[in-house]
């Protein structure tokens, strides 16, 4: 008799056995299986726990509340979060090892020695991990942010010539535009009594605006009229943050029958139905224009194609749909979809974030808030029109120093999170091995006293060239740096510099307060909130003054 005829015989046995038993056997086996494959699980994690925690061992650990549950609830996204960072830049220098319960085994970096390999790493072996990036995959999709590899590769060769100089410098009118739009806003609601403004929600908006003008070059009028697609944008930030608060909503069967699971689809679908519309309108409209002109830019009807003037006109949809590769592949439409949608949340957020933290900054200290104003004003001396214009951007060295220091101290993306499908060397014979959680602290790096003295003051001098030549090139860090840095960063230092060059030549600015909380003012004591980018717990409230004599040039009657 075969092997085969001996397993069939006593499996036959075996179930006849259980099926005269009853279903109390039957029960009592399924449940003694789930205990073992339980077992099993438990046994698995367990040991790949102590794996970890042996090999981390090269790195120190700041006190954790057990073997097990290790550092679970340690991480508060608050003032005192920050604060604690603090302490164990403080105490640890470079790096320390991390555990969330025996799920999650993380390296903390906050020294560019340290920095540096991580963020250096090719490409190829660099994958960004599920815990940090993973929630935002159901509305940016498989995106520029969020892929890996070769897929990643292939999208960053397609999209970086959407942020070349020559298409940046079309940008500079539109920054110049928004920033009226706010400002004559602003000029409304003072005369209309209010003199202390929230600046996260102006500037949020404003932001917004110039992101969908040259996204798409849609004139959506948000700053005054919040449209469906702008108020979805802004709420998918918050829930994303809300469910990274919630430990019971990272399984994906429970957060989708929440109601902030319910909410997040409606806000996606309002998004995505926004730009797929968007996107098949321009692709239509691309095909029917190279269908009526010649490669050469002569249009085949006879009339004079002008390229130089429709390559201005062009916007990121635009040259993202042109994009091919060296094969001559493009982007599929929904590819393009989710590259835009990336745009929209990376590029707002964190300029806004930036423009306000800047703002406040330059509030706080009268004295450098003149300089940059003088500078300005020496830009636009004998000019007909008050806008900056692209040359301009390179003749403000003082302001574009204080945008600088401010992005250190205030820098809008506190983290970047990255694991690694080998092991990587750091400093004194450390390894990171393979798939630990490499969290990259731009915060602590930014605040680390043995990189920057006096870190918590508000310096400009530290970008004189002259301070600059000895700092490590991973000091400063608020794009992150190496293969997977921000693509967006020329347009972001860009839009920075318009906003605070136009705002400075028309107000003056000093710490506010909220108005319906008489009392507390946006001072010293502010206390910053870490989001999905750095906000201030209460808004941020600036008295804005309009200088004398008023600088009114290009704002929009409102
Ligand atoms: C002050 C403003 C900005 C800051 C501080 C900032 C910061 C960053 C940081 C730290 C990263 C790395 C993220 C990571 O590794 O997970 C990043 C990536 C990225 N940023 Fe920005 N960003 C800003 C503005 C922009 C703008 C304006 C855009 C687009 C219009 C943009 C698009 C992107 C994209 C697409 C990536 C992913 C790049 C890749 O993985 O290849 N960002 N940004």
């Amino acid at each position: 008799m075969s092997v085969l005829g001996v397993l069939w015989g006593v499996s036959a046995v075996f179930f006849s056995n259980l099926l005269q038993g009853g279903p109390w056997q039957v029960l009592v086996i399924a449940a003694t299986a789930l205990v073992g494959v339980a077992s099993a699980w438990v046994g698995r994690l367990l040991l790949r726990h102590a794996w970890f925690r042996h090999r981390l061992s090269c790195f120190s650990t700041p006190p954790a509340h057990s073997w097990l549950i290790g550092h679970l609830g340690q991480m508060r996204d608050s003032e005192e979060g920050l604060l604690d960072v603090d302490r164990l830049v403080r105490t640890h220098g470079h790096s320390c090892s991390w555990f969330l319960g025996p799920f999650y085994h993380l390296v903390r970096v906050f020294h560019p020695d340290f920095t540096s390999p991580l963020l250096k790493a090719a490409a190829s072996i660099t994958v960004k991990d599920e815990l940090f990036y993973g929630f935002l995959r159901p509305w940016l999709g498989q995106s520029l942010l969020l892929s890996n590899g070769e897929e990643w590769s292939r999208r960053r060769r397609l999209l970086t010539p959407a942020f070349h100089f020559d298409v940046l410098k079309g940008y500079v009118a539109v920054f110049n535009n928004a920033t009226h739009t706010m400002h004559s806003k602003w000029i409304r609601l003072s005369s209309e009594g209010q003199r202390d403004l929230e600046m996260f929600q102006h500037v949020g908006l404003m932001t917004l605006d110039s992101l969908l003008r040259c996204a798409f070059s849609h004139s959506s009028d948000c700053q005054e009229t919040p449209h469906e697609f702008t108020t979805a944008i802004l709420e998918l930030g918050d829930l994303i943050m809300d469910r990274r608060r919630r430990i019971l909503h990272h399984w994906d069967w429970i957060y989708w029958r929440s109601d902030q699971g319910k909410r997040f689809r409606r806000a996606t679908e309002v998004v995505h139905s926004f730009t797929r519309r968007v996107v098949e309108h321009r692709r239509t409209l691309i095909r029917e224009q190279s269908h009526r002109e010649s490669p050469e830019g002569t249009a085949r009807d006879g009339t004079a194609g002008d390229t130089a003037q429709r390559q201005k006109r062009k916007d990121f949809i635009d040259i993202i749909l042109l994009a091919q590769d060296g094969e001559g592949g493009g982007l599929t439409d929904k590819e393009v979809e989710a590259e835009t949608n990336t745009f929209m949340f990376a590029g707002h957020d964190t300029t806004a974030s930036a423009i306000c933290w800047t703002l406040f900054n330059l509030a706080g200290h009268a004295h450098y808030q003149d300089r940059c104003r003088d500078e300005v004003k020496e830009l636009m001396r004998d000019r007909a029109e008050q806008d900056i214009k692209w040359a301009d951007l390179s003749s403000m060295p003082f302001t574009t120093m204080c945008i600088k220091e401010s992005l250190r101290l205030h820098s809008p993306v506190l983290a970047v999170t990255r694991q690694y499908t080998r092991d990587v060397d750091l400093p004194g014979n450390r390894t990171v091995p393979k798939d630990t959680i490499c969290l990259v602290s731009i915060y602590g790096t930014h605040h680390n006293p043995a990189v920057w003295s006096d870190p918590n003051e508000f310096n400009p001098l530290r970008f004189d060239p002259a301070n600059t030549r000895e700092r490590s090139s991973n000091a400063f860090i608020p794009f992150s740096s190496g293969p997977r840095n921000c693509i967006g960063q020329r347009f972001a230092m860009a839009e920075l510099q318009v906003v605070v060059a136009l705002t400075l030549l028309r107000f003056r600015l000093s710490l506010g307060s909220n108005p319906d909380t008489a009392g507390t003012s946006t001072g010293q004591g502010i206390r910053r909130l870490p989001q999905l980018v750095l906000r201030a717990e209460g808004g941020m409230w600036l008295r804005l003054e309009l200088l004398d004599p008023p600088c009114t040039d290009g704002l929009h009657a409102q």
